[in-house]
């Protein structure tokens, strides 16, 4: 797929109409439906044209990026996910443990890739492994419970707090960060996040299969040169991987919750890690190296 097809694809994920894109990219319209077309056999199919707005089946839209300022040489960042809170296998100890040493580390601001709560999962019985079994009481168990330290914790929700959004219209890290300034609220799945010269794309996973390098690669390649993040964070696979490819780095985090018969039925490896993330920038503010250091909590290596 070339540099222009990536463009269109970046334009209709934006939701840009056919005669913006047709704009901004100078091409007449038939010339851009002869692309859509090539990038229809590619396998990425169109779903509907709708007053003159594109959408696709298998690509997402994409909000506006977060732009946040930090205006320093060298941002220290944490990255989580998957803490699962309000389920009676989290971790509130391992959590705290993890910000104390984010505070220890001066470390800027922390990512979390979703799956904050645990929500309510649509199977038999699924009450059991709850400690609050309501929106309002996991809301607050968050609010009360989780971790404070001087910096932010940038949140995008996952599958988990997404149940709550199906049963009651509402986005349950959106009503805690009301309560809880220290919690940002990205929005749902997905969010690309500019600090500085540095771009970052934070992502759950809507699917096992997104996680999977394999799926990555894909993201990665539809993404427009110009516009490609420094790294991805992703969550929703429970296990942790850190990778590059095409110059992207991509940091997959594991979930912070205990030994779960969920973990146990899937034979994942619970190792309760994170990643934290040292990037430096030159003169002109402009990145020029990240480092990374994965911290394994779990005792069972
Ligand atoms: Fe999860």
């Amino acid at each position: 797929m070339d540099e222009l097809q990536k463009k269109i694809i970046y334009l209709i994920q934006c939701q840009r109409s056919i005669d913006d894109i047709c704009k901004e990219l100078q091409l007449s319209k038939e010339e851009l439906f002869s692309l859509l077309r090539k990038i229809s056999d590619s396998g990425i199919s169109l779903n509907v044209l709708n007053g003159g707005i594109l959408t696709f089946k298998s690509v997402e839209t994409i909000k506006k990026p977060y732009n946040i300022k930090m205006g320093k040489g060298h941002i220290r960042l944490g990255l989580i996910g998957d803490t699962h809170l309000a389920s009676k296998y989290d971790d509130l100890d391992l959590l705290n443990r993890i910000y104390d040493k984010a505070e220890k580390r001066k470390i800027d601001a922390i990512f979390h890739s979703g799956d904050l709560v645990d929500g309510i999962v649509s199977v038999p019985n699924y009450f059991e492994n709850l400690k609050e079994e309501t929106y309002t009481g996991q809301m607050k168990y968050v609010i009360d419970k989780y971790p404070k330290y001087s910096g932010k914790t940038f949140a995008i929700s996952g599958n988990h707090d997404d149940y709550w959004t199906h049963l009651t219209g509402k986005e349950i890290i959106k009503d805690i960060s009301k309560e809880r300034k220290d919690i940002v609220y990205l929005g749902p799945s997905k969010r690309i996040i500019y600090i500085d010269g540095l771009k970052i794309n934070v992502l759950h996973g809507r699917f096992k299969q997104e996680g999977k390098v394999k799926s990555v690669k894909t993201l990665i390649d539809i993404i427009p040169e110009e516009i490609r993040p420094h790294f991805i964070h992703l969550g929703h696979y429970h296990t942790s991987l850190a990778d590059t490819y095409e110059g992207v780095q991509f940091f997959r985090t594991s979930s912070l919750v205990r030994e779960s018969p969920y973990n146990m039925n899937r034979m994942h490896i619970n190792e309760q890690s994170i990643y934290w993330i040292d990037v430096y920038f030159d003169d002109d503010g402009k990145v020029d190296k990240i480092t990374h250091e994965k911290d394994t909590f779990s005792k069972r290596r």
